[in-house]
């Protein structure tokens, strides 16, 4: 298929680097491609980023029949522009498609569309450090109909956003807070999908987070609230003696790609890392006894996370004396130099755009 092409002559002032948050600023430009049974994805075009109109009927609205993915381009040194791993994040934005019967996509097309569209942005990648252009995938359904059911239209878009640290803290650890009151996800459930039902599900566990003075919840498992599965916007990480222990996945954990990325590299390295259930009680255990090393998250907009403090009842745990680890530090090195060209890849990880 061949990808159309609007141009315009108003273009946005771009920001100052320095002062990047996460996910406020929006680039001139964005992909747009349509469904329908008879046709497919149809009308694969980049045009001017503009608002969507929908029928207020429209099913996504009302029934939330979407999925998402969430991506980075990086600026090296020398001025080069490269994602990581962007096949890992089609290849779940299918399987989440998958689950939400939303109908699938050509990932090479995609990528191709993806890295054409970054290809016209090129200039709204940011290069301060630990800046990136944050890619944003995304599928909604367009059928205006008020019944339950799958729709049969769709909508096909990718947004870009300049970002800076997702987290205020930046590389500083972060205080999570463990919740008993809610959960996020439960086996058999969406929790596996990127789907915006997830994120919902999450807010007033966070706001709760947030007024307890925490920056997020770690959330235990939806049927016997006892096992650790995964922070709001992150995996997690926990290093125990000289193990690193992530939860294993198990339907309703986000099968993160800078996860996978941790596991592979210490797998490369060497080292030991396993996928298990842990309790929350084995995590308390661990650092009354002293074998708690260090915790960090993962992910792509918060990238290697360490926290520092984490709260489960009336127990206030302090890790690693609230400063960041060893273990922390060698991984978000090892994974941003790869992501920013500063290191060679031996993992076969970048995808060259220009
Ligand atoms: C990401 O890490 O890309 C995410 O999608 C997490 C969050 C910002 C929704």
């Amino acid at each position: 298929m061949e990808i159309a092409m609007t141009t315009t002559e108003t273009l946005k002032s771009k920001p100052d680097d320095a002062d990047l948050g996460f996910g406020t600023i929006f680039t001139d430009y964005m992909f747009n491609m349509d469904y329908d049974p008879d046709k497919g994805w149809y009308a694969p075009r980049i045009e001017p980023y503009e608002a969507i109109k929908m029928d207020p009927a429209t099913m996504f609205l009302h029934y939330g029949q979407g999925v998402f993915e969430g991506l980075k381009a990086y600026r090296t040194k020398s001025g080069r522009i490269q994602l990581f791993r962007p096949q890992e994040n089609l290849k779940r934005l299918n399987r989440s498609s998958r689950r939400l019967c939303i109908p699938e996509v050509d990932e090479a097309f995609v990528l191709d569309a993806m890295k054409q569209l970054i290809t016209t942005e090129k200039d709204w990648v940011p290069d301060a450090p630990q800046t990136s252009l944050y890619i944003r995938p995304t599928i909604i359904a367009m059928d205006p109909y008020l019944g339950v059911r799958a729709s049969h239209t769709y909508r096909f878009f990718i947004i870009f956003s300049p970002v800076g640290a997702y987290y205020p803290e930046g590389f500083n650890p972060i205080k999570i807070l463990v919740t008993s009151d809610y959960v996020r996800a439960v086996r058999g459930g969406i929790g596996e999908a990127k789907t915006p039902a997830n994120y919902a599900a999450s807010l007033l566990a966070g706001e709760d987070a947030h007024g307890a003075g925490y920056t997020q919840v770690l959330w235990l498992d939806g049927v016997e609230q006892k096992y650790l599965e995964e922070v709001g916007s992150m995996n997690i990480f926990f290093v125990i003696d000289d193990e690193i222990v992530t939860p294993e996945l198990n339907g309703s954990i986000l099968p993160g790609i800078t996860r996978m990325s941790v596991i592979e590299l210490a797998k490369h390295w060497n080292e030991k890392v396993s996928e298990k259930k842990i309790s929350i009680d084995e995590l308390i255990r661990a650092h009354a006894s002293g074998s708690l090393k260090e915790v960090f998250g993962a992910g792509t907009a918060a990238v290697i996370s360490p926290v520092g403090q984490i709260k489960y009842g009336d127990q206030v745990i302090t890790i690693n004396d609230n400063q960041t680890g060893p273990v922390a530090k060698k991984y978000y090195k090892a994974i941003t130099d790869i992501q920013y060209g500063q290191a060679e890849d031996p993992m076969g990880w970048i995808v060259e755009v220009i």
